[in-house]
């Protein structure tokens, strides 16, 4: 499978075979340790993400005094309520991940502390004024790194100084669950009703987990506006046990590789299918997948199903506007079905892509150019034009520390001509069994 534990050699693969799970879904896992933290007794989640980033979320709890015990798939997490919360020794280290280090930021908004939080190189480049920027309308003080590069913006390390917060209306400037979730927790802590706009409907994990613990949030049925209004809630989150599908980005990896090597036949167990976050299969149903979705109940307010994929001719579609939106991080798998489609696929209205964890249009271009796909790259997107049929070549992966670089990278070389050489440390980022997972089901890893 690997020639170490960081490199993976990849091969035209014969078809991919059997039923898998992927873990669990990496957004609900931030969460589940977050809001968990926040409730008023010991929080038992089942299901959870066991990748890099989740687990910085529970090491900068841990930080601020929460007990959390980790094992297996399984967490317990002494919630502390917001009032509980203690000031860290020293900066909190998010890692990779822009959820954590948004979301704390939000959180530490409200208390009468100051922290610092950092990161890993790529999270240091990621823009933070989004959200320093309405917490200081809120009444907190956030300062952070400054780029002559990208006048006007912060980026980590910031300092968050927690202050009496007053609510804020706001029309949040771009559609991203990060920054309303942020808002979210600053408004609950806030004196005075909290209303959040989004330009598109992002992820709406954090809306329907609070509700579920008893938190003072709706949202509106017409506008879409998320209400947070504390006056009058005691301040605690209910503990309740919480179930966590698996991970729907991950999966899309997994679709992606049985619908490109033919042949194949693909189930996975146990996806969450919550219709914000969705976008791919759609899109790869767009494409000519061929794709079976039972729906298995929910979880938390959380839809689950099994999903199976087969092989088929795959052919160019676009994708923009809110499919872009429900699809945002699976577009690096997406371009590799597009790469390997029919005729061409057009990706637009995706300029967040490139404050991802790297710019992933740049990233995209690259890899598929590297692989002899002709790649047209824009502002807000890419036009990559299909081999249809013809396999794309091996070389390196070039991931840079993003993990669905890495992953879409080893499921292009799938169905490569030569050997795809897989730098892989970063994919425990968010998908730690990626590799035994494909190995499992046949691939040549
Ligand atoms: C996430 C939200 C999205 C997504 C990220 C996880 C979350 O980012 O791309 O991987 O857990 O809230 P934005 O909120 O910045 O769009």
């Amino acid at each position: 499978m690997a020639d170490d534990a960081s490199t993976l050699r990849v091969r035209r693969s014969g078809p991919l075979r059997g039923t898998c799970r992927v873990p669990g879904d990496k957004s609900i896992s931030h969460r589940a340790l977050l809001f968990g933290a926040l409730a008023d007794g010991a929080v038992e989640a089942r299901g959870l993400g066991r990748g890099g980033d989740n687990l910085s979320t529970a090491a900068a709890l841990r930080a601020l005094g929460v007990g959390i015990v980790l094992s297996g798939d399984e967490a317990r997490v002494e919630g502390v309520g917001f009032a509980g919360l203690k000031a860290a020794v020293g900066a909190l280290d998010c890692g990779n991940s822009g959820t954590t280090i948004r979301l704390l930021m939000g959180l530490l908004a409200g208390r009468p502390f100051e922290t610092e939080l950092g990161g890993d190189a790529s999270l240091t480049r990621r823009p933070m004024r989004r959200v320093a920027e309405p917490l200081r309308r809120m009444g907190a003080t956030v300062d952070g790194r400054v780029d002559p590069a990208r006048p006007g913006d912060v980026f980590p390390p910031v300092r968050v100084r927690g202050g009496a917060l007053v609510g804020i209306d706001y029309d949040l400037p771009v559609a991203s669950a990060q920054l309303k979730s942020a808002l979210v927790l600053a408004g609950l802590q806030a004196k005075g009703v909290s209303r959040l706009r989004e330009p598109g409907r992002s992820r709406d994990h954090t809306e329907r987990m609070l509700r579920a613990m008893g938190a003072p949030i709706a949202v509106d049925a017409g506008s879409g506006a998320v209400i947070v209004d504390p006056s009058g809630w005691n301040g605690k989150l209910r503990a309740v046990p919480i179930v966590i599908p698996g991970d729907l980005s991950s999966a899309t990896f997994l679709f992606v590789a049985a619908a490109t090597v033919a042949g194949s036949d693909v189930t996975v167990e146990n996806v969450g299918l919550n219709p914000t976050r969705s976008g791919a299969l759609d899109a790869l149903v767009a494409m000519g997948a061929e794709i079976d979705v039972a729906p298995a109940g929910d979880a938390m307010g959380e839809p689950v199903g099994l999903v199976r994929v087969r092989a088929s001719r795959l052919r160019g579609t676009t994708i923009a506007g809110e499919l872009a939106l429900r699809a945002i991080d699976e577009i690096p798998a997406l371009a590799v079905a597009a790469a390997l489609a029919e005729g061409e696929t057009v990706f637009a209205d995706l300029a967040e892509l490139r404050v991802k964890e790297s710019d992933r249009i740049v990233a995209i271009a690259r890899e598929l150019r590297r692989a002899g796909v002709a790649v047209d790259e824009r502002p807000d997107g890419f036009a990559v034009t299909g081999l249809g049929g013809r396999p794309p070549a091996g070389g390196t992966v070039k991931p840079e520390h993003d993990h669905r670089i890495a992953m879409a990278g080893a499921v292009m070389g799938l169905s490569a001509g030569d050997e795809t050489v897989v730098p892989a440390a970063d994919i425990a980022t968010s998908f730690p069994t990626f590799a035994a997972t494909l190995a499992a089901l046949g691939a040549s890893i």
